[in-house]
């Protein structure tokens, strides 16, 4: 009987057990997706080299109306001294935080909203995680160029990879083409110094 009856608790035990074990693994709901992609991404910086910026008096802060839509399309590039940009020497950017100059050329930070013809509307969470995790173009392409910390970035787990994703996915849309970035001989006969 009293075998039983410790058999009987032992059983609950292990049946309550699973059951809150279960319920932690179980998927999150979009919404919760969405809010943690939110936290992932504030506190990942991404806004700081994605972001179009307002200028204050504290400095530049993310311009809230077009937030992570990358380098703006119409905005012109002040001249460049390559001289000062070769291996071993300085890396520049603009005071937007969105384009870096440096030993591998021009590089200007992407549109991440979910436009489909200029930002990440055609991407999937899987191509967004093999992306982070390879530093290759849509997980296949180029390499992806300096700053862009995918390193750091695709060391998130599939589950956080994945919720970014789905934050990025629920700004709204901007439309804008980010240049293509620029190779280290072409700086000079696009963006000479005066
Ligand atoms: C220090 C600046 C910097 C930070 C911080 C940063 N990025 Fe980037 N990112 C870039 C630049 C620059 C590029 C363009 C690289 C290129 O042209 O190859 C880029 C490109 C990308 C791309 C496009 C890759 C492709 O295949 O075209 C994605 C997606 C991306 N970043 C996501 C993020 C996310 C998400 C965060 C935050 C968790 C983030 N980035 C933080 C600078 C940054």
């Amino acid at each position: 009987m009293k075998k039983n009856i410790l058999l009987f608790f032992l059983f609950t035990f292990c049946f309550v057990f699973l059951l809150t074990e279960l319920n932690c693994s179980s998927k999150m709901t979009k919404d919760e997706q969405v809010a943690r992609g939110k936290y992932l991404v504030n506190i990942g910086g991404c806004n700081d080299c994605h972001s179009p910026k307002i200028m204050t008096a504290m400095g530049p802060l993310p311009d809230t109306t077009r937030l992570l839509s990358g380098q703006p399309s119409n905005l012109e590039l002040p001249p460049i001294d390559t001289s000062m940009t070769s291996q071993g020497k300085w890396i520049m950017v603009t005071g937007n935080l969105n384009a870096w100059v440096g030993p591998w050329g021009i590089s200007f930070a992407a549109n991440l909203t979910p436009d489909s013809s200029t930002g990440l509307g055609l991407w999937t969470s899987e191509i967004f995680i093999k992306t982070m995790r390879t530093g290759k173009h849509m997980g296949k392409g180029n390499n992806i160029l300096p700053p862009m910390p995918w390193q750091a970035i695709g060391g998130l787990t599939d589950e956080d990879l994945s919720c970014v994703f789905a934050y990025l996915q629920s700004i709204p849309p901007v439309n804008n083409k980010v240049p293509s970035s620029i190779p280290p001989n072409l700086i000079t006969e696009k963006y000479k110094k005066e």
